[in-house]
């Protein structure tokens, strides 16, 4: 049986966490050269209808890195055959008789899951449209523990588009699993859906909504920035009007907890001054390098468990 990585809620519980993490931290400490070799003779295939640069570099690299092979789709709704007009399903049928997994980003919510209903291979959801990105909320919990050394009893401020960030619906999906205070800083048209605040209430997270951060940003242990989604808005005249709601500057990081830190998936566009970058609770850059760890640990898991 194919074990599919379509949605955070699946099976990643603590204990598979802290295997992952462990592993992710052992690749971490090793140089390339003495890297195992657990992948050899498998082939992953990278297929990405949305733009990426993180989540296909760094699967790209890891499966490299594992001595496994590679081969990729670069804007696949303009250079596959769904130009042409061929069925998802037909694409990844076709995949299967290349590749041993399929990482796959796709702006349809449920277009992993799509996939997955035909593959043969595992099928790694590398984000689907406003709907999750489990892979990024692996690497954003690792992040916070390997800063902050626990995640349990923190305050976590999510800031900015909660209600389309796919980041945030995977991140909050784990958050649920601990003992953390959440507050949840975005405009009121951008707040994060009824179902994920329902799903943290009744694991007993204590929640405070807010749209003005003056009073939170004192409070959180991480602040997770993330960008506006411009391309899930209807109109761009909305986008506009809401895309600079929060901007953080160095004025607005020295109202913070010295230990606090900085998160971001990435890309940014405005919402993080880059004159923060050189401060060290700044840790988006880490952040990304962990997302390399972090996929490597779950290849391998996935490959050879
Ligand atoms: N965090 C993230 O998904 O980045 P990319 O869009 O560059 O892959």
């Amino acid at each position: 049986m194919s074990v599919h990585v379509i949605s955070i809620d699946q099976y990643f519980d603590k204990d598979l966490l802290a295997k992952l993490y462990k592993r992710a931290n052992d690749f971490s400490k090793l140089p390339l050269a003495d890297y195992p070799k657990p992948l050899q003779h498998l082939t992953l295939a990278t297929v990405f209808f949305e733009p990426s640069t993180r989540t296909r570099l760094s699967f790209e690299t890891a499966i490299q890195n594992l001595s496994g092979q590679l081969i990729t789709v670069e804007n696949a709704g303009d250079f596959s055959s769904a130009k042409k007009g061929e069925s998802l399903e037909d694409t990844i049928l076709t995949i299967n008789a290349y590749a041993d997994g399929i990482v796959m980003r796709h702006p349809q919510i449920g277009a992993a899951k799509q996939a997955a209903k035909v593959s043969r291979v595992p099928i790694i959801n590398a984000g689907d449209g406003g709907g999750e990105h489990p892979t990024q909320a692996l690497l954003d919990l690792y992040s916070i523990q390997q800063c902050r050394g626990k995640i349990d009893g923190l305050s976590i401020g999510l800031v900015g588009d909660l209600l389309n960030g796919r980041t945030i619906h995977s991140l909050v999906q784990l958050l649920a699993q601990y003992h953390v205070t959440i507050y949840l800083i975005a405009p009121d048209s951008l707040q994060l859906p009824a179902k994920y605040l329902k799903l943290l209430k009744s694991n007993g997270a204590t929640i405070h909504q807010v749209d003005n951060w003056d009073k939170a940003l004192g409070k959180v242990d991480v602040l997770y920035m993330t960008r506006v989604q411009k391309e899930r808005f209807k109109f761009v005249e909305d986008y506009l009007a809401i895309k600079d709601s929060f901007i953080l500057t160095p004025k607005q990081v020295a109202k913070m907890k010295k230990e606090a830190i900085i998160l971001h998936p990435l890309p940014r566009v405005n919402e993080i001054d880059p004159a923060v970058d050189q401060d060290p609770r700044a840790k988006y850059f880490e952040q990304v390098k962990n997302g390399l760890y972090v996929r490597m640990a779950l290849l391998e898991y996935l490959f050879k468990h």
